[in-house]
């Protein structure tokens, strides 16, 4: 049976890329050779390796790294789908941020990329209806990487933070695929409203940095929000708006990073 088992590094491509990567990061810099092993070589899977990095970046006195590595490795097998959205969020930054430049680079260095994935092991323990520890997730992500994300919050695939520090998304928000959005982004409520009071942001959005999203609004698909900009309105699709409050200063092209990526996998990854 042994024999019949395929390698996962043989059919997940992006998981063998990372591998790659790490051993000639590890050749070059053999000072990083612990790190990379135990955060990527020791693995046998993403899903393993995001367990591993996540339950070490948040363990506390008050947590400790066993049983967040238990609770994280217990969401990945109960839904893969957690992995599938972490290699489209890997992906979605190796494309768009030109700073990234290898696909092991958000695993270990990113804190954008680390909060997302430990968000979304706090999502799915908010849906088992064990939201303390939802909580405690929320609470150690914003205190270790500065990025506020409400376990409730609902979040699509294929998602970059770059820089990520000072983010806020608030608990009845939504964001779409294939969203990016720089430092200091708030997706917050007014403070006039009740229940559902957060953005609604469609998929492919760009978001600037600075920007301040208010209110239970609407962002249509392709849109981009100009840095800085307070928005207080829904916004059409594939617009730009700028300012305090905003207004569309433009049409928005959509690149459409979703399906560069489904090329990337076809063309790089095979
Ligand atoms: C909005 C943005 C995407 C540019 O879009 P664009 O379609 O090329 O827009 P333009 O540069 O042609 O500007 C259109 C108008 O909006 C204004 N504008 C652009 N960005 C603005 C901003 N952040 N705040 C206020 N007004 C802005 C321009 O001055 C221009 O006004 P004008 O027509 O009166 O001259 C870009 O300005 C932006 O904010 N990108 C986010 C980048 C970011 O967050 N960087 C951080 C990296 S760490």
């Amino acid at each position: 049976m042994g024999e019949t088992k395929l390698k996962l590094t043989e059919i997940d491509p992006v998981w063998s890329r990372i591998c790659e990567e790490a051993e000639t990061a590890v050749q070059d810099e053999p000072l990083l050779g612990g790190l990379v092993h135990s955060s990527i070589l020791h693995h046998r899977s993403l899903a393993s390796a995001l367990a591993y990095r996540i339950s070490l970046k948040l363990a506390s006195a008050e947590m400790s790294e066993q049983l967040l590595r238990e609770l994280s490795d217990e969401a990945f097998a109960a839904e893969p789908d957690l992995v599938d959205a972490a290699r489209a969020d890997l992906v979605a930054v190796f494309e768009r941020d030109a700073a990234c430049h290898r696909l092991m680079q958000p695993i270990l260095y990113f804190k954008g990329f680390q909060a997302v994935q430990a968000y979304r092991v706090g999502h799915w323990l908010w849906r088992q209806g064990r939201k303390d520890l939802a909580y405690f997730f929320q609470m150690r992500v914003s205190e270790m990487f500065g990025i506020d994300i409400h376990p409730a919050a609902r979040i699509g695939r294929g998602i970059m933070i770059d820089h990520a520090h000072s983010i806020v998304v608030g608990e009845t928000a939504v964001v779409g695929d294939n969203v990016s959005m720089l430092h200091s982004v708030t997706l917050g409520g007014t403070g006039k409203e009740d229940h559902d009071r957060h953005p609604k942001i469609g998929n492919g959005v760009l978001i600037g940095a600075g920007a301040k999203v208010l209110g239970n609004i609407q962002i249509g698909h392709c849109s981009r929000i100009a840095a800085g900009s307070v928005v207080l309105a829904d916004v059409p699709p594939m617009k730009t708006v700028a300012g305090v409050p905003a207004r569309i200063v433009g049409e928005a092209g959509c690149s459409q990073p979703a399906i560069t990526m489904d090329q990337l996998l076809r063309d790089n990854f095979q």
